[in-house]
């Protein structure tokens, strides 16, 4: 499908945007191994959480939905039944890896396929789920389709991560909760910390530490000034999760906060329109996802957050943003795993600023649904955008106003909702080929543009 996207005067208006994608599938997922009925308020309204329940009802999980609620009946840590036939996790990433880890704790065989754009993705859980003891197979040992024979109880582990990756770091802990002992997770950055917040929640006993100074007191709250502080240093900042198992887990109640990765786009939006002003209701505001807020700023946004509070342990807030004069800066570093999800939108922001942007460490965008640098770098020069492509990242130039154009989704939501952005920005009319996969993650975004769009 291909939407056409104009010229905007200004954006206005009070919005929210769907739940968050990364927390709602571990709600569903832990809901579905704890002893009980899990109530999730506010789940992701994407094809890719849907996906997920699909997943889990296929084996054997009882969900259902009234209203707002979704009812996720648990089965316990060994209760899942064995599924009839492969299991098709479609375009998530998230969700594939997430459920590896949990089928790896099983004594059943289980395949898991997916979509063209997610046959391509490494498989980085291989590895560590066959140190804990389960047989897992893929395609060249890192691509899907991947069989997993289950073993229970497995084998703890102490897995050193070689990227920072929250979904392979959150298979390995979700494994651990079927290991005897104590697993252990060790990233060279924090990646997001949901898994490790909501074990917390449902009762797995975790514990957090810096990697040089041991155990932290109060990890959360440390997190925000070390993240802050290494983002000005450029300094590494290890850090080690440890989950003990064999684990049980209690039903919770869980409120899913505004995903700020579907925000962003509206953040970028209100920023390089002039004279706009957005309200974003109810977004999730964790340390290691809201570096995006604080790049804009540093860029030059006026983003304020207001109403902030404390929702089922993630913290969250509105954002109000207005249009102002961006310019550019440098993305890279410790940074990277808090904002990876929002670089290609955050180019788009940097097109539009005054002076130079360059984004490094970032070559993890490669792996995405599509390989969003390649992606990025074709659409903006599409655009009328100076960019170079580097291996980790890209150097994008500094203003020269963008000229509307036929771009390319390439499959990817992400790229998709990025470039209706760079479009309002933009002279004259940009063409999204491939506008549907918007859905993966938000249904309903080409119409919340019109609505708050003034021409
Ligand atoms: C996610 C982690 C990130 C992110 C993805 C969602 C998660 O992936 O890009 O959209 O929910 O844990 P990686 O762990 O592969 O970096």
């Amino acid at each position: 499908m291909q939407v056409r996207v104009f010229p905007v005067r200004v954006l206005r208006g009070t919005i929210s945007v769907p739940g968050d994608k990364s927390i709602s599938h571990r709600a569903a997922l832990l809901g579905a191994i704890a002893e009980g009925a899990t109530e999730v308020k506010g789940f992701a309204l994407g094809k890719d959480p849907r996906t997920t329940l699909e997943v889990l009802r296929r084996l054997g999980v009882r969900i259902e939905r009234k209203g707002d609620i979704l009812r996720i009946h648990g089965v316990g840590l060994r209760g899942l039944k064995p599924p009839d036939g492969p299991l098709y996790a479609g375009n998530s990433g998230t969700l594939i890896k997430l459920i590896s880890g949990i089928l790896a704790g099983q004594e059943f065989h289980s395949v898991l396929t997916g979509d063209d754009s997610l046959k391509m993705r490494p498989m980085r859980v291989v590895e560590p789920l066959r140190l804990m003891g389960a047989e897992v197979s893929a395609r060249d040992d890192l691509y899907p389709p991947l069989a997993i024979r289950g073993r229970f109880p497995l084998k703890p582990v102490h897995y050193a991560l070689p990227v920072a990756s929250a979904t392979v770091k959150s298979a390995v802990l979700l494994a651990g909760l079927c290991a005897e002992g104590r697993t252990t997770v060790e990233e060279p950055a924090p990646s997001r910390d949901h898994t490790e917040r909501m074990l917390g929640a449902f009762g797995a006993r975790i514990e957090r530490r810096w990697l040089r100074e041991g155990r932290a007191e109060d990890f959360e709250r440390e997190l925000e000034r070390r993240l802050r502080r290494a983002e000005g240093e450029g300094r590494p900042l290890r850090v080690q999760v440890s989950v003990e198992g064999v684990a049980r887990l209690e039903k919770q109640r869980v409120a899913v906060p505004g995903d700020i990765s579907s925000a962003a786009f509206f953040l970028v939006a209100g920023a390089i329109v002039p004279k706009s002003h957005l309200r974003i209701r109810g977004v999730g505001l964790n340390p290691t996802r809201k570096a995006v807020v604080d790049v804009l700023r540093r860029m030059g946004a006026d983003i304020r957050v207001e109403e902030e509070r404390l929702v089922c342990g993630e913290p969250v807030g509105d954002l109000v943003v207005r249009g102002s004069e961006l310019k550019g800066t440098r993305i890279a570093g410790a940074l990277i795993p808090n904002l990876i999800d929002e670089l290609p939108v955050l180019a788009v922001a940097a097109a539009c600023a005054r002076g130079e942007t360059v984004i490094r460490d970032a070559s993890e965008l490669r792996t995405k649904e599509t390989d969003r640098i390649r992606a990025v770098v074709e659409n903006l020069r599409r655009m009328g955008a100076k960019v170079g492509e580097l291996p980790d990242g890209m150097v994008i130039g500094g203003r020269r106003p963008l000229r509307g154009a036929l771009v390319d989704s390439f499959g990817d939501h992400r790229i998709a909702m990025a470039f209706a952005v760079a479009g309002l920005a933009a002279e004259g009319e940009t063409a999204i080929e491939g506008a549907e996969w918007a859905d993966i993650s938000f249904p309903g975004f080409f119409e919340l543009l019109e609505r708050i769009s003034r021409r």
